[in-house]
């Protein structure tokens, strides 16, 4: 395939993109890979001397990052990053909701059953997955939407979010996460069908479906301090026809097609990045 095709179907220079939890491990890795791409990059999370660090290595790459320090559970402070981002570049092409998570306390030990589940918990794990996907993309998305009468020319981006292997089929013990990370996915499909319907199809929502990759929240789940596999861990890797977790640049260039010019016509699909788990029965 000749060099001009490949950049007309995938390249994203001169686009700008936000990634939520662009100071995590996931997200980390999907800003390097934007930013390779020709995207300028706004790393948004919590801990600003962080995301400062990943636009520096954004930098060092010879791309352009902004450190975005924002709650996706705040929409004060995420309007604050849209400006930011309009400031200093005029527009955004390109969101992914990467930022979320399990809460330990929404998580089922051996000690305790599904009765003895604590309310706040359950709310907390739904609150960071879902409306920490909903509000970035209200905020982020209405900016794509608008653009339409600021260039006369139809709106144009791509909301990518960030799902779960949860969401599909029983993970024991992460009842929160599960249920959460499916209603990202049916949030997908209906922010999809909305906004095309609404906007033009130009304006897209899909979702990534990671299997198992070791970041800092799922790192003591998955592996004992000496390097070893745990129990689950074991267990993830039997059930997962790779034989091993993924890298996170492995979900990059998924990442990159879903934005990407060759993916117009993609909208409202969660495309799994697993290793064959979800489609391997176990047996
Ligand atoms: N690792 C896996 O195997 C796996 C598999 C499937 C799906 N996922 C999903 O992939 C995404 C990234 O996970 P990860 O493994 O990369 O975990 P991680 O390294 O712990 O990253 C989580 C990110 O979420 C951000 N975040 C959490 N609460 C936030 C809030 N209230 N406001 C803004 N940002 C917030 C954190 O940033 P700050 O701390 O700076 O706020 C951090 O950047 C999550 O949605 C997770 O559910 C992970």
């Amino acid at each position: 395939m000749p060099d001009s095709l490949l950049t007309q179907l995938f390249s994203l220079e001169g686009q700008v993109a936000v990634v939520t939890g662009g100071t995590g491990v996931l997200g980390g890795a999907m800003v390097r890979g934007l930013a390779g791409a020709g995207a300028r990059v706004g790393v948004l999370g919590r801990r600003r001397e962080r995301a400062e660090e990943v636009v520096a290595a954004v930098a060092e790459g010879g791309g352009e990052g902004l450190a975005l320090p924002a709650d996706v559970l705040d929409k004060a402070q995420l309007a604050g990053a849209l400006e930011s981002v309009l400031a200093r570049w005029g527009r955004i092409d390109i969101l992914v909701n990467a930022a979320g998570g399990n809460v330990p306390a929404a998580t089922l030990t051996d000690d305790t059953t599904v009765f003895d589940l604590p309310q706040d918990a359950f709310r907390q794990v739904f609150d960071l997955n879902l409306l920490g996907t909903l509000l970035p993309t209200q905020v982020f998305g209405a900016a794509m939407a608008r653009r339409e009468s600021a260039g006369g020319a139809a709106p144009r981006g791509s909301v990518v979010n960030i799902s779960s292997m949860a969401a599909q089929r029983t993970l024991t013990r992460v009842i929160g996460y599960s249920a959460a990370k499916a209603a990202v996915d049916n949030f997908t499909r209906w922010m999809a069908t909305e906004l095309a319907r609404r906007y033009g199809g130009g304006l897209r929502v899909n979702a990534i479906a990671p299997g198992f990759f070791v970041g800092d929240q799922n790192r003591a789940l998955l592996l004992n301090p000496d390097g070893g596999l745990t129990a689950r861990g074991q267990t993830i890797v039997d059930h997962t026809p790779a034989g091993r977790f993924g890298e996170p640049d492995e979900l990059v260039s998924t990442l990159l097609w879903l934005c990407s010019p060759g993916a117009s016509f993609v909208n409202g699909v969660v495309v799994p990045v697993d290793g064959g788990f979800s489609a391997f029965s176990g047996v």
